[in-house]
């Protein structure tokens, strides 16, 4: 069964969609999990806690006020024992908590205890989710790399039509499963993705540089990894932990990445360029600081850099993808198309840096994957999804080929 062994919590707040739940308790329990159920004291106004109790073959947690001698352990014991936390339906109150830290029940405590993932399946009337207030939240969590599936379109229970209502609990359970056990599409696959900036030294204290924070590439790497690749991540100087099982090349120029990129790309079978390399570079390094001369400034003379991609794209293997990033701001997919045909790339991920949430240094991005075949417009993800959407089509391309 495929849950075998896993432990889910599952977070039942006050909402018409608590019924639904039920049923993925259910789901779970069938696929082998143990499911163990917190409930608040609104959900258990909408089912009764033994309806969990029956389905989960566990004793439901409800107000743990009323037994103060088992708070501390329960929280934490379940918190613990999480292999991911669930919060299905999670209404508008349950996440502002989350966001803010708050915990003055049993769910709130534990979710914020926990170390587990945490999906969350929002359930709620329309103008609650479009609200400021709730869109703030959900990004806040989603920044802290809180799962999120749904909410969909629709009719809802309280007469309104739009987004609010929760997913189906197979879409919910097939975003559980998507975290637990992670596909291995990618295995046997060697996969090289470029991340962070480079370093262009005018003389031996002074640099070029940009605001690449590494986070785009890095998610990346992880993914693959996580997908089964082998995985080589050319990095430039930046402030992030190797993801683990990934093999790490250091490089500080854009020559340096130019040269590690020649060795290895023939051996690749999809090379993803989420670096920003710089694309000039002093035409002298003075080897000495260089200093003031009193003439009020100084006027340094630079050249252009290798391209790496674009000498990637020129010797691109048979079958191999290659995906490039833009880094846009103005005419984002003009120039992005540009690009994606100069460098012979398969497909390039635009984005436009000058957006809050997007591009550079930030744990979000918002993109559009553009191939010769078409472009589809992202929302505001965080760079882990990103990095999940793109290696969907990144294998998609993969197995065309
Ligand atoms: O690192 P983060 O803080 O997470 O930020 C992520 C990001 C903004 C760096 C990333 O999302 C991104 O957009 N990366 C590409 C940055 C860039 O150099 O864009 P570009 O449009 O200038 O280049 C197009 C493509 O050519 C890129 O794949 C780039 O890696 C590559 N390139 C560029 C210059 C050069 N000399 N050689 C190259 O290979």
């Amino acid at each position: 069964m495929k849950l075998t062994g896993k432990t889910v919590v599952l977070g039942v707040t006050g909402g018409i969609a608590a019924y639904k739940a039920c049923e993925l308790a259910s789901r779970l329990r069938k696929a082998g999990a143990e499911a163990h159920v917190i409930m608040t004291k609104n959900a258990c106004e909408f089912v009764a806690p033994l309806s969990f109790e029956t389905l989960t073959n566990h004793p439901v947690v409800t107000d743990t006020f009323a037994r103060p001698e088992t708070w501390e352990v329960e929280h934490v014991a379940l918190a613990k024992k999480a292999d991911i936390f669930v919060i299905a339906p999670a209404t508008a109150n349950i996440m502002a908590k989350m966001a803010c830290g708050i915990a003055d029940d049993m769910l709130s405590t534990t979710v914020l205890a926990t170390k587990a993932p945490v999906l969350v399946a929002p359930a709620m009337n329309t103008g609650m989710w479009e609200s400021a207030a709730t869109q703030e939240n959900v990004q806040t969590l989603k920044k802290r790399g809180v799962h999120f599936v749904g909410p969909e379109g629709g009719y809802l229970a309280c007469g309104d039509s739009g987004a609010g209502r929760m997913s189906e609990p197979e879409a919910i359970f097939d975003a559980i499963c998507g975290i637990l056990c992670p596909v291995q599409d990618m295995e046997g696959l060697n996969v090289l993705v470029t991340a962070g900036p480079t370093r262009e030294a005018l003389d031996p204290v002074r640099y070029i540089t940009n605001h690449s924070s590494g986070k785009m590439g890095y998610a990346i790497a992880e993914a693959a990894q996580k997908r089964g690749a082998r995985v080589t991540l050319l990095s430039g100087p930046v402030q992030l932990k190797a993801p683990a099982g990934v093999e790490v090349v250091d490089v500080l120029s854009t020559q340096d990445l130019y040269e590690r990129m020649m060795e290895r790309c023939d051996q690749q079978q999809i090379i993803i360029q989420a670096a920003a390399p710089a694309d000039f570079t002093p035409v002298a390094f003075a080897e000495e600081k260089i200093k003031k001369d009193e003439s009020g400034g100084m006027i340094l003379q630079l050249k252009e850099t290798q391209d790496v991609a674009k000498a990637v794209g020129k010797r691109k293997q048979k079958g191999q993808v290659l995906v490039g990033f833009a880094a846009e701001t103005e005419k984002v997919t003009e120039h992005a198309k540009g690009k994606l045909a100069k460098k012979n790339l398969d497909m390039i991920v635009a984005n436009d840096v000058t957006r809050p949430g997007a591009g550079f240094n930030v744990d979000t991005n918002i993109v559009t994957f553009i191939t010769a075949d078409g472009m589809e417009d992202m929302p505001q993800l965080s760079k882990a999804d990103v990095a999940q959407m793109l290696l969907d089509r990144a294998m998609k391309l993969y197995r065309k080929k």
